[in-house]
């Protein structure tokens, strides 16, 4: 544990953690130093790592208790449910676009992950970063009157609004995917279960309303949200290497898989989920927020 070296990549989030390696089975106190280090820098980078599915989960494990993917089925390694590709192309020999906005793992659905570890195994010669942004800060810039008027409020979030899914799916389909995901609302201030912070929650690939306002009404609010968070000074760029593996917290930072690299080139990754607290409820009724 004492090898340990952790190095800050960005002032406002991001470290990359040096002396381990997340092949062999580690210490509790190596655990232990991993775990305080995300809580404190919220994404962790660890390079050179090279993991085969197993050693990811294994690893994984360590942190908590993870998703088995059930609300994304088609995306599942085939035999570990553990395991989300996250491939540009691999399932249905086009390129797929997943995450191209900036969201927070499952908050559509009433266990939002707790965080997420991501591997990479082929990356684009150049492209395919990956972006984080800090929504502690995001929440604790706001004016306090502001974060008065937001404290106590409910967003919805729903699958079925993140522009790439609206723009390939037909009617029919968008109301079958919100039949199995009912739409959640979750809170606009969200309270982090282990440092206590507030983070601001909200995600420009699912969040739709706020709860007692119209989509129309919400938007230009959630549009300042959305430009505030990402403000660059607010977020980490991840270039991705074969062989890192990056650890965010779902709970404080949001992300987005930027689409720029050509169709004819791979971007293999592989993704664990840990399970999250319950967080939201499912909205009543399947009219829209209104
Ligand atoms: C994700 O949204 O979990 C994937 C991020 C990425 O592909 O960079």
């Amino acid at each position: 544990m004492s090898n340990i070296v952790v190095r800050k990549r960005a002032s406002a989030l991001g470290a990359e953690v040096v002396g381990l390696d997340l092949r062999e089975p580690l210490s509790d106190e190596a655990v232990a130093a991993v775990r305080q280090a995300w809580l404190e820098h919220l994404v962790l980078v660890f390079r050179d790592q090279h993991l085969s599915h197993e050693q990811h989960i294994a690893f994984s494990r360590r942190l908590g208790p993870l998703e088995t993917h059930e609300s994304i089925p088609k995306f599942c390694h085939p035999e570990h449910p553990e395991i989300l590709l996250v491939t540009n192309y691999e399932n249905t020999g086009r390129k797929l676009v997943v995450g191209r906005q900036w969201h927070s793992d499952l908050s559509t659905t009433r266990r939002p992950a707790k965080g997420s570890l991501l591997r990479c195994e082929e990356a684009p010669p150049a492209g395919g970063d990956t972006m984080f942004c800090n929504m502690y800060r995001a929440w604790e810039a706001l004016s306090p009157g502001f974060r008065s008027m937001l404290q106590e409020r409910w967003a919805l979030h729903d699958m079925t609004a993140a522009r790439e899914t609206r723009s390939r799916r037909s009617p029919e389909e968008l109301a079958d995917i919100r039949r199995r995901n009912p739409p959640v609302y979750q809170p606009v201030a969200r309270v982090h279960d282990e440092t206590g912070r507030t983070a601001l929650y909200v995600a420009e690939m699912t969040t739709v309303a706020f709860e007692g306002m119209t989509e129309e009404e919400s938007r230009p609010i959630l549009e300042h949200l959305y430009a505030r968070s990402v403000e660059p000074e607010n977020v980490y760029r991840h270039r991705w290497r074969p062989g890192d593996l990056v650890i965010w917290d779902n709970r404080c930072a949001m992300h987005i898989a930027l689409a720029d690299y050509g169709d004819d080139e791979r971007r293999v990754m592989y993704r664990t989920t840990l399970l999250g607290e319950p967080s939201g409820r499912v909205q009543e009724t399947s009219a829209a927020a209104e």
